[in-house]
C-alpha cells in the first residue's frame, strides 16, 4: 500500500504553515494488518470511532472554555465542535443503519499516553502548546487511520464512508497547528511538533494491534 504523503521525511526548516499539509510527518505508518483486523471488527470500530468524534468536540469546547480571552481560538474551534459532532452522529447512523448499538466507552490508551506527555508545569504558554499539538497529532494519526480504511477495506459504501472523515480530519490537524502558530512564535512550534512526532512514533510502537480500535 502507498504511505500517504505526509508519511514522507519531512523538514523541519519549512515554515510549518507553508508546508503542514506536506510534512505532517508522522513517524510511524499504521500496521498493516489493522485495516484487516479492523474489518472484522466492525461494531467495535464503529462504537470506538462514535467516542473520538465525541471527544474531539468536547476538548474543543473545552478548549474554548479554558481560553475564552484568545478570540481567534473561540471562533475557530466554534465551527469544529459542530462538525465534530456531525461526526459522531454520522457515525451513530452508521451503527443504525447496521442494526447495531452503540457499545460501552474504553479506556484510550492511544489519547492517554499522548496526554502523559503534555507539560504540567512552566509557562501557561507551553501548556496551551501542548494542548494544541496533542489535538493536531490526534487528528493527525485519526486521519492516516481513516486513509488506510479508505484505501484498504473490501466494501465500497465504507471505503467511501471512510474517506470522508479522511478529508474532514485532515483540514482539522492543519488548523489546531496554524491556531498555535498564531499565538506562539514559530520556531518554537516547530520544535515542539517535532517532539511530539517522535513521542508518538514511540507509543505507536508500543501499542498493541487492535481492530477495534481507531487507534
Ligand atoms: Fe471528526
Ligand atoms: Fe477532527
Amino acid at each position: 500500500m502507498e504511505a500517504p504523503s505526509f508519511l514522507s521525511e519531512q523538514d523541519f526548516t519549512a515554515d510549518l504553515s507553508d508546508h503542514t499539509k506536506n510534512i505532517l510527518g508522522l513517524q510511524l505508518p499504521t500496521d498493516p494488518r489493522w485495516v484487516d483486523l479492523a474489518s472484522i471488527s466492525l461494531q467495535d470500530l464503529l462504537t470506538d470511532h462514535a467516542y473520538c468524534e465525541q471527544k474531539a468536540a468536547t476538548t474543543c469546547i473545552a478548549l474554548i472554555q479554558h481560553y475564552n480571552q484568545k478570540t481567534e481560538l473561540v471562533y475557530a474551534l466554534s465551527p469544529i465542535v459542530t462538525e465534530e459532532w456531525g461526526h459522531f452522529r454520522l457515525v451513530l447512523n452508521e451503527l443504525k443503519r447496521r442494526n447495531l448499538t452503540l457499545g460501552m466507552q474504553r479506556k484510550d490508551v492511544y489519547v492517554n499516553k499522548l496526554l502523559a506527555f503534555q507539560k504540567q508545569g512552566g509557562h501557561p504558554d507551553d501548556r496551551f502548546l501542548d494542548k494544541l499539538l496533542t489535538m493536531a497529532l490526534i487528528e493527525a494519526r485519526s486521519c492516516e487511520r481513516f486513509k488506510r480504511l479508505s484505501e484498504g477495506l473490501q466494501d465500497a459504501y465504507f471505503r467511501q464512508f471512510y474517506r470522508r472523515f479522511m478529508e474532514s480530519e485532515a483540514g482539522h490537524y492543519t488548523l489546531f497547528i496554524e491556531l498555535a502558530e498564531q499565538y506562539i512564535d514559530k520556531n518554537k512550534v516547530k520544535a515542539r511538533w517535532k517532539e511530539w512526532l517522535q513521542y508518538e512514533a514511540e507509543v505507536m510502537q508500543q501499542l498493541e494491534v487492535r481492530g477495534d480500535r481507531i487507534h
